[in-house]
């Protein structure tokens, strides 16, 4: 008999840790009402979350992402919170096909490609800085934790040292660390008054036909679709979408990555003698300890997903990592194999019209930094136990990850 546990256990610490399992147990009753946890930039303490459908199944979590027009995006908690709103995430139609083709623009995988060279020195610099060959390393504690963030502030033309900053403004919003809602709020405040500033300050240089640094945040700031261009309000918002959207996500990517390679030696040493294999190892790894679990739609209709009769107004919460594991799109989910052929089906990029746009940076990140370990190392070992975080089921992520690298160097 399977065990007992019920949809309102989803937010504890132990399932935050490993909430495949629990998926499992309750995939039979997807869509199950009951669930109550807090969208990104709400503030737990201060924000009350809202009653909410658990949509678990690969077909049903296609279907809500799929269905912009009857789940919308847009979050009266959140809107209603003290936190910045976010752009695109939180935009449905018409408002977000002007926002999506501007910056859709900006984020040309072509132009993301023309950042390798400078992502390559900034990840040569982090393993500089924080790997010691032949000695333990917690790879989360600051090369995760920092490369995203520096190459954030790289794309903003900020300070190298703001790195720092926008790993706290990041972290604060994404709700997977233990903080006081007094520190969100003051990151939040602190993170909106320095984008204010600092994107005044870039529009004003390029008014006058100076060159600026931070390739992003010129995209931003200049790119034109159809005589339309982002106001200084939207600028400013997008700095703060990208950091919050794609600085936590890419750390805990990356380290999702180190611990396949640190504990499937196969793959590790398969990746090693044959490079090609980055591709799915990216991709399985995306499936098998894909960073968002979760994120939540609100219903615009009545509408019926398998047996639930959702009603307009009803929160669903649309489980990507649930979706990952569902052994109807994914046979034998807990196994990592390179040879899916629906690898590329996986959901930790969500699907539909606000599928990440930063996922060519992300995987630029992480091809960058596979290599460069490939390249320095040839064995990566676990050197403790793997503790992976258990504040928020937002974000699948390591807190500790200790390994060794050994090798080349
Ligand atoms: C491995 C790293 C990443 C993961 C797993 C990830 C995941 C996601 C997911 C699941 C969504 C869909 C949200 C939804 O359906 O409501 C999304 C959207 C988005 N992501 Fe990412 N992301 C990553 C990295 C990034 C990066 C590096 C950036 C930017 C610098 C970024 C920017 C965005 C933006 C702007 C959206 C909103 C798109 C829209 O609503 O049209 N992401 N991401």
């Amino acid at each position: 008999m399977k065990p007992t546990f019920s949809v309102d256990q989803l937010s504890s610490p132990e399932v935050v840790r490993n909430p495949y399992p629990y998926y499992d147990l309750l995939r039979d009753q997807s869509p199950v009402f009951g669930y109550r946890d807090f969208p990104p930039g709400t503030m737990p303490g201060v924000d009350e979350p809202k009653p909410s459908w658990v949509v678990l199944n690969f077909d049903h979590v296609s279907a809500v992402a799929w269905d912009h027009e009857s789940f919308s995006s847009r979050d009266s908690l959140q809107e209603e919170s003290s936190a910045p709103s976010l752009m695109l995430v939180n935009h449905d139609r018409p408002e977000h096909t002007r926002l999506r083709k501007i910056s859709a623009k900006a984020f040309q995988p072509a132009s993301i490609k023309s950042l390798a060279p400078e992502v390559d020195l900034l990840v040569a610099a982090c393993m500089d800085d924080f790997f010691v060959p032949d000695q333990p390393v917690d790879v989360m504690a600051d090369y995760c934790a920092m490369l995203p963030s520096k190459v954030m502030a790289y794309l903003f033309g900020m300070p190298a040292e703001m790195g720092r900053d926008v790993r706290n403004w990041a972290t604060a919003f994404m709700l997977s660390a233990d903080i006081s809602a007094e520190e969100r709020q003051a990151y939040n405040i602190e993170a909106m008054a320095f984008f204010e500033q600092h994107v005044k300050e870039r529009m004003d240089l390029i008014a006058k036909g100076k060159e600026t640094p931070g390739p992003l945040l010129n995209a931003f700031i200049r790119t034109e679709v159809d005589g339309e261009s982002l106001s200084y309000e939207e600028v400013v918002r997008f700095c703060m979408t990208a950091t919050v959207a794609g600085a936590e996500t890419t750390s805990f990517y990356l380290g999702n990555l180190i611990t396949v390679f640190a504990d499937f030696p196969d793959i590790w040493h398969g990746f090693v003698d044959d490079p090609k294999l980055f591709d799915p190892i990216y991709k399985e790894t995306l499936r098998f300890h894909g960073p968002p679990q979760r994120l939540f739609r609100v219903a615009t209709r009545d509408i019926t997903i398998g047996n639930a009769d959702i009603k307009r107004g009803d929160w669903v919460a649309c489980f990507f990592g649930a979706a990952n594991y569902d052994p109807e799109a994914f046979p034998e989910p807990y196994e990592f194999r390179l040879n899916r052929k629906n690898a590329n089906r996986h959901m930790s990029f969500g699907y539909g019209i606000h599928r990440c746009l930063g996922a060519p940076l992300a995987q630029l990140e992480a091809e960058s930094t596979a290599r460069m370990l490939r390249e320095r190392y040839t064995h990566i070992e676990r050197a403790g136990e793997a503790v992976w975080q258990d504040v928020s089921l937002l974000n699948h992520g390591l807190a500790n990850n200790p390994v060794v690298f050994r090798g080349r160097t």
